[in-house]
């Protein structure tokens, strides 16, 4: 897709999310706050589903705990970690027009001139310096350096230090893992594309801890694992790749990692990393706490360092690959409709139920289908306006089905399905109409 197009779809996409209540801007009456959004209606169901999808992939298996650590960790887990010291990006500014951005993003030629990438003009950026990322506050009533505590940038920490806490009390023996879904914060320099890249966002964690000499053949099962998880919640394959760190790239604290990357409109980006973390973690814990974080093996009689495999994917950043990857405008009977093709599963409205006229007990029957759907999913209900107006209402919010009561409706307890991609309608009766629905969810064929 070319730069225009796609920044044309993307425009289109976020104007759409604030109307319809997907997504806003953060403190918007105040000017916004950059870097940082608020879930409408919609969009908090949006993100529920997502979350839920992976909970129930991750979690809902044997060898998996959840977890919900705090946002707020001992300072010295940070040390340990190895964020105080390497969680930094270059930072330069221009000292012509004060934009300020991350050196590393300038092309070469750029950084050869000195040549500032807002204002264009050459030999005024300044030497780059190392930013770290991590948001700080304190703790207590006094702000002093001693109680200087850091927003978690990853959810992952809290789960090494739980390890142990976690294994005893679940009885849990290698390999297992812990996952969780949380907030995470970054002091980002440049926030840029939307949901992509922002200083509040959730992240969805797994470390799975298995025996050391294993962690190759983890690593290659929980690649897998997450490449079959895109297509659960609809993305394509063919908007989805690896991307394998190579040298420089590879973090700290891993010795092999791949991501997934979606195609944007704005290009590819990452959506997920697997990272071998090897035992990295654990003996940095062990070293800055004192407290061994040793699994005893009861058939080797030993006390093992596990290696770690981790799978870490940004729930929003997913959340945004799902709404532009529905995005569809198309052409029926010479006007246009938007629909967002949201796979079931995550779309926020499940069903619509709609009366044809708002007479003839038709509004009163709908109320009655309507009370009966809700019980099981979440539905709107609407009345207002032509019939064809509102089902371009509920495409643009991606609700796979509407259902309409009419006169039929009233002499047989039939009603109309209509289906949100193909347009076909077909009659299911009243009393079927549950059971019908979550079939045809269950067996839905992502395009
Ligand atoms: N524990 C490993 C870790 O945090 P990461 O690659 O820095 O690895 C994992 O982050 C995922 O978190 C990314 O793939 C991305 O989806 C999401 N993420 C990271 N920074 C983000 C940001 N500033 N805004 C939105 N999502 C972000």
């Amino acid at each position: 897709m070319s730069q225009a197009k796609g920044n044309e779809v993307m425009e289109k996409v976020v104007s759409l999310c604030k109307r319809k209540g997907f997504i806003f801007q953060s403190s918007e009456i105040y000017g916004g706050l950059n870097g940082c959004w608020d879930y409408g209606p919609l969009g908090v169901e949006l993100l529920r589903n997502i979350k839920e999808t992976w909970w129930r992939a991750m979690t809902y298996r044997e060898d998996v705990e959840g977890l919900d650590a705090s946002i707020l960790m001992h300072p010295r887990t940070w040390e340990a970690s190895g964020h105080v010291e390497n969680f930094t990006d270059p930072l330069v500014d221009c000292r012509q027009c004060k934009a300020r951005f991350r050196e590393d993003l300038l092309t070469e030629d750029q950084r050869e001139a000195g040549q500032c990438p807002v204002c264009g003009n050459k030999e005024v950026l300044t030497e780059a310096r190392e930013f770290n990322l991590m948001f700080k506050t304190f703790v207590g009533p006094v702000e002093e350096d001693g109680n200087r505590v850091f927003l978690r940038p990853e959810t992952a920490q809290g789960i090494f230090v739980n390890f142990l806490n976690v294994q005893a009390a679940m009885r849990q023996k290698l390999p297992f893992g812990i996952a969780q879904i949380g907030k995470a914060f970054r002091n980002e320099i440049n926030t840029r594309n939307f949901l992509f890249r922002t200083r509040e966002f959730e992240q969805m964690e797994m470390q799975f801890f298995c025996t050391p000499g294993t962690e190759d053949e983890w690593f290659e099962y929980w690649r897998q694992e997450r490449w079959n998880w895109f297509r659960q919640i609809g993305l394509p394959e063919s908007k989805l790749r690896w991307h394998e760190h190579q040298g420089d790239e590879l973090a700290h604290y891993a010795r092999a990692a791949y991501d997934v990357e979606y195609e944007f409109p704005f290009g590819w980006g990452e959506i997920e990393g697997v990272h071998n973390r090897t035992d990295f973690d654990l003996k940095q814990h062990e070293e800055f706490s004192g407290k061994a974080l040793r699994y005893f093996d009861d058939q080797s009689r030993e006390k093992v360092l596990p290696c770690v495999v981790e799978t870490s994917i940004g729930a929003s950043r997913t959340l945004m690959a799902c709404l532009v990857n529905a995005y569809a405008e198309e052409e029926v009977k010479g006007e246009k409709r938007v629909v967002m093709r949201f796979h079931p599963g995550i779309a926020p409205i499940k069903a619509a139920i709609l009366p044809l006229v708002k007479r003839d007990g038709m509004p009163e029957l709908a109320r009655e289908v309507e009370a009966g759907l809700r019980t099981q999913f979440p539905v709107a209900y609407d009345e207002g306006g032509a019939i064809g107006r509102r089902y371009r209402r509920m495409d643009e919010v991606g609700t796979p089905f509407c259902v309409t009561v009419d006169s039929q409706t009233l002499e047989d307890r039939t009603v109309t399905v209509r289906e949100r991609d193909s347009m076909e309608q077909d009659r299911v009766a009243i009393d079927a109409l549950a059971g019908e629905l979550t079939a045809r969810m269950g067996n839905w064929q992502a395009e």
